[in-house]
């Protein structure tokens, strides 16, 4: 069971900082349970794994069936929490390089991401890969109105109908979204295209076990009813109030504790690359949680080894606002072991026999010890294995954390008001009917220079 270390950070905070957070996380976890928070519209994820286990995802195993009887690859087309945990499950779960591998070692279509961005250039990419391939789409926004993916999703239509006719086209398109709103939704109920919902009580950076991350990641064979199951397991053992049964709340309760020291950076670091999207998950659902009214801690992230090369000397030596959480996997999917090699004298024969996770994990702890020493608290959440049930577990952790620590922090967890401010400036720019105001306003401050 995922679990959290607190061997490096211990010294950063005193027993009676954790005496008296303790009520303030029983009081979060009352309000949280009872739904008297703010946002509590959209506490569907706190049971979203057992109530899907439950009701069952007969549904999206069939769609994922009939997706990977048609298609050679399948384009998810979505951004922010329609498009993150998806990405990050599939990169933790299938191999790096997964579309590169045969059809019949993959099990699967090939697996690409559009919508995540306004690139030109990427977009022309993606459709030069896809060409001569059987191609699905699967399109997903809550809202149905987010500018990227319904660009992008306007051009990828396009180019299927052209290359398949609408007809076939409209057999090859997914769509996930509201029940009810939405330009999306709309468009689909026109075109009849098979649809997904994303509940109600469900926000973008909580959807990943909604259809938002199940459908895609069913059709590439991932075990999307372990990756339930690992969380159904998370939702029943983080639902007690108490720190010592819970180490969703004493990783929040610390970072709360060292945000108050002035730790307003948190550094996410992991071991493995196939963790890099699953990094880019966790920013989204803490910046977007927590980093309002002024407040919150800045979610950043490092690949290590890699970035003990680049970041390293910044987060040894530089300015001290910073603290680090390790994702670590206890148990890694495979392993090698460093070949004996007398005769060549490359300095690392000491190492002949030694596996290259064991290289790694010292890597790891020397890592920990060097940062801890140059005072960056170092907190480790050891994950048991890289296996479906596992990543249901850290996501349902992390989750809950971020809930627990958003209110702990004293904002809205759920709400995401910040990400409208570029949109209006955006959309009156681009000159969308009903911003002409804005439009006027923002070309004479332009013209002005202010
Ligand atoms: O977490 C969120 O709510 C956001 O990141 C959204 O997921 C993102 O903006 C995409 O929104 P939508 O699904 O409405 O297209």
């Amino acid at each position: 069971m995922i679990d959290l270390n607190l061997q490096f950070a211990k010294d950063h905070i005193a027993d009676e900082e954790w005496q008296q957070l303790q009520p303030f996380v029983e009081d979060a976890h009352r309000r949280l349970h009872q739904g008297q928070v703010p946002g509590a519209d959209f506490l569907g994820w706190i049971h979203l794994p057992s109530q899907t286990l439950q009701s069952g995802v007969a549904d999206i195993l069939s769609a994922a069936e009939e997706i990977r009887a048609q298609a050679d690859a399948l384009v998810v087309i979505g951004i922010g929490g329609s498009y993150l945990g998806a990405r990050a499950a599939f990169e933790w779960v299938k191999p790096e390089y997964y579309n590169q591998l045969p059809a019949e070692v993959r099990g699967g279509p090939e697996l690409y991401f559009a919508g995540n961005h306004l690139s030109p250039v990427a977009l022309q990419q993606l459709l030069n890969v896809l060409q001569g391939k059987r191609v699905c789409l699967n399109v997903i926004s809550k809202s149905g109105t987010t500018t990227e993916p319904a660009v992008a999703f306007r051009i990828l239509r396009k180019w299927l109908q052209d290359q398949v006719g609408v007809e076939e086209a409209r057999k090859r398109i997914y769509v996930t979204t509201d029940r009810a709103r939405g330009a999306l939704k709309k468009l689909a109920d026109e075109e009849g295209y098979r649809t997904f919902v994303i509940p109600d009580d469900v926000g973008g950076r909580y959807s990943v076990l909604t259809p938002v991350g199940l459908l895609p990641l069913a059709a590439v064979g991932v075990d999307i009813r372990a990756l339930l199951e690992g969380a159904m397991q998370a939702e029943q053992r983080l639902s007690t109030p108490k720190f010592e049964d819970n180490p969703a709340y004493r990783y929040a309760a610390v970072r709360n504790a060292l945000y108050r020291k002035g730790k307003t950076t948190e550094v996410l670091a992991h071991y493995e690359p196939s963790l890099r999207l699953f990094a880019e998950w966790w920013k989204q659902l803490y910046g977007e949680s927590e980093g309002k009214d002024f407040k919150g801690i800045y979610p950043s992230s490092v690949a290590y080894t890699t970035d003990l090369h680049s970041l390293g000397q910044y987060i040894q030596e530089g300015y001290r606002n910073l603290f680090e959480t390790v994702v670590n996997i206890e148990k890694p999917a495979v392993d090698l072991t460093l070949p004996s090699n007398p005769e060549v004298d490359d300095g690392l024969e000491y190492l002949a026999g030694r596996p290259l996770s064991w290289v790694n994990d010292t890597a790891r702890v020397a890592t920990q010890l060097a940062h801890s020493d140059g005072q960056v608290p170092n907190l480790l959440v050891t994950v048991p294995d890289q296996s479906e049930a596992s990543l249901g577990q850290t996501f349902y952790f992390f989750e809950l954390a971020c809930a627990i620590s958003g209110l702990l922090l004293g904002v809205n967890p759920f709400n995401q008001p910040g990400v409208e401010a570029y949109k209006v400036n955006m959309f009156a720019l681009l000159g969308k009917p009903g911003y002409e105001t804005q439009r006027n306003a923002i070309e004479g401050r332009l013209k002005a220079g202010n």
